[in-house]
């Protein structure tokens, strides 16, 4: 951001105002423009749904318990388990019983800070993203019915969704508030990189403090990986190859080919596309084949295998693939689209120079965020009427 600090504030904010309205800019200009990496600040809250202690262990409590699922035996924790950097250490994430997922599983740890939600931006918020996860035919499968009969069942959610939303019954848009509360506390703030970048000089080795330079100089991470979440929130193609077990496992072909039909592509894309079209699925746009969300990079420590499609397993792939200048799939050489991002060059890093950059990319994590899984309300037959 060395330019910046020349700019009057107003016309720093009419920039970013015209960045965010994506009107394109020369990519040199750009270098010096994006946001600035800094610590992570307080997580945001919605108006409607305010903190309090007990919707946030209520929240826990919802977030682990599968009955929240179809047949009862899938909770969020099931794909993000704490042990697992709170995602699933698979490549491909489980899926529901008898199917797998056809993405890789995210960490929920920090997710209450994105405006954009999913791989490629799907949902919003985390109050509408936990229906998608827990309703959704490949995840959670549950139906909005049967989780309100259930959880009428359970006397101690009756006290609880009374206690914290007056419900006289447990209803399913406040299993959604709660579940979001609690992710408001799944917050990793406290890195080697934030204490450095809030003063504290010695936070850093001086190989990370190498890394940190090359991140934001010659291997040019900054472009998209900026900001206090180092993530644009934008969607590129990276050019990404297809990973083994996408090919191998046809348990994620069958999903994505439900996929597919779901989302509505044409017949000769249901029957030929090979590939993940990404955010193409959401725009229909072809230009969009193949893009994802940059993800945020805190915590990645403890969050391998990586990419939408879990194809890297370690910094040292992250990190070859971005020297080589990203690879080439079927949407970046013209079978389907041309959409790879022209920010991505070889970078010509030294053996020495990877070392510094992982070196710094392993300070965006902290102590791990363990949790033991809560004792879990039973079911309870409902107190005789009393009329
Ligand atoms: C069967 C596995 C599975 C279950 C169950 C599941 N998830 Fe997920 N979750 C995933 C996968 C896979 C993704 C990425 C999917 C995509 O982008 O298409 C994801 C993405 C997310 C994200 C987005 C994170 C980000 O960086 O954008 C959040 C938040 C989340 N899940 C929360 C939940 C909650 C809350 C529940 C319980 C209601 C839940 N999930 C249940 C597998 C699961
Ligand atoms: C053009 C934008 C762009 C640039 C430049 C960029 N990234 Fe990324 N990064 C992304 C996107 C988009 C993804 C997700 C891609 C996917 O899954 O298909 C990603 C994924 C990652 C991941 C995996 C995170 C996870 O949770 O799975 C890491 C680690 C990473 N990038 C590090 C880096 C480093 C280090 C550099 C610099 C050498 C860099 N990135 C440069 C956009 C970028």
């Amino acid at each position: 951001m060395k330019q910046g600090k020349f700019l009057p504030p107003a016309i720093m904010s009419a920039i970013v105002v015209t960045m965010g309205l994506g009107v394109g800019l020369a990519s040199t200009a750009l270098a010096d423009m994006n946001p600035p990496l800094a610590a992570l600040g307080p997580v945001p809250v919605p108006a409607d749904n305010p903190q309090s202690a007990a919707k946030v262990e209520l929240g826990k409590l919802l977030f682990f318990d599968s009955r929240i699922g179809g047949d009862a035996s899938v909770s969020c924790a099931d794909c993000h388990a704490p042990k697992q950097g709170w995602g699933f250490n698979d490549p491909i994430s489980r899926g529901y019983p008898g199917v797998i997922h056809w993405r890789n599983s995210q960490t929920v740890i920090n997710s209450a800070y994105l405006a954009k939600l999913f791989w490629v931006g799907a949902a919003k918020s985390l109050e509408a993203q936990a229906p998608g996860a827990a309703l959704g035919g490949v995840s959670g499968n549950g139906e909005r019915d049967m989780v309100e009969a259930r959880l009428a069942f359970i006397p101690e959610y009756v006290r609880r969704f009374n206690e914290v939303f007056g419900d006289d019954w447990p209803k399913v848009n406040n299993v959604w508030k709660a579940m979001a509360a609690f992710e408001r506390t799944l917050i990793h703030d406290n890195t080697p990189f934030d204490k450095y970048m809030r003063g504290d000089k010695k936070a850093l080795s001086a190989e990370q403090i190498r890394g940190l330079k090359l991140f934001q100089g010659k291997a040019n991470c900054i472009e998209c990986h900026n900001g206090p979440l180092l993530t644009d929130q934008k969607y590129y193609n990276l050019g990404l190859e297809r990973a083994e077990e996408w090919s191998d496992n046809g348990m994620a072909q069958i999903t994505f080919r439900y996929e597919q039909y779901a989302k509505g592509v044409t017949e000769k894309m249901y029957r030929k596309i090979k590939d993940d079209a990404g955010l193409y699925y959401r725009t229909k746009q072809k230009a969009d084949m193949g893009k994802f969300r940059t993800p945020p990079l805190r915590y990645t420590a403890y969050t391998a295998p990586y990419m939408h499609n879990g194809k890297f397993f370690d910094f040292d792939e992250v990190v070859d693939f971005y020297n080589d200048g990203g690879g080439s799939n079927d949407f970046t050489d013209g079978s389907w689209a041309k959409s790879k991002t022209k920010l991505l060059k070889p970078l010509g890093l030294s053996d020495a120079e990877k070392i510094d950059l992982i070196a710094f990319l392993e300070s965006l994590s902290g102590p791990e965020i363990k949790m033991q899984t809560p004792k879990l309300p039973p079911y309870a037959p409902l107190p005789a009427a009393t009329n």
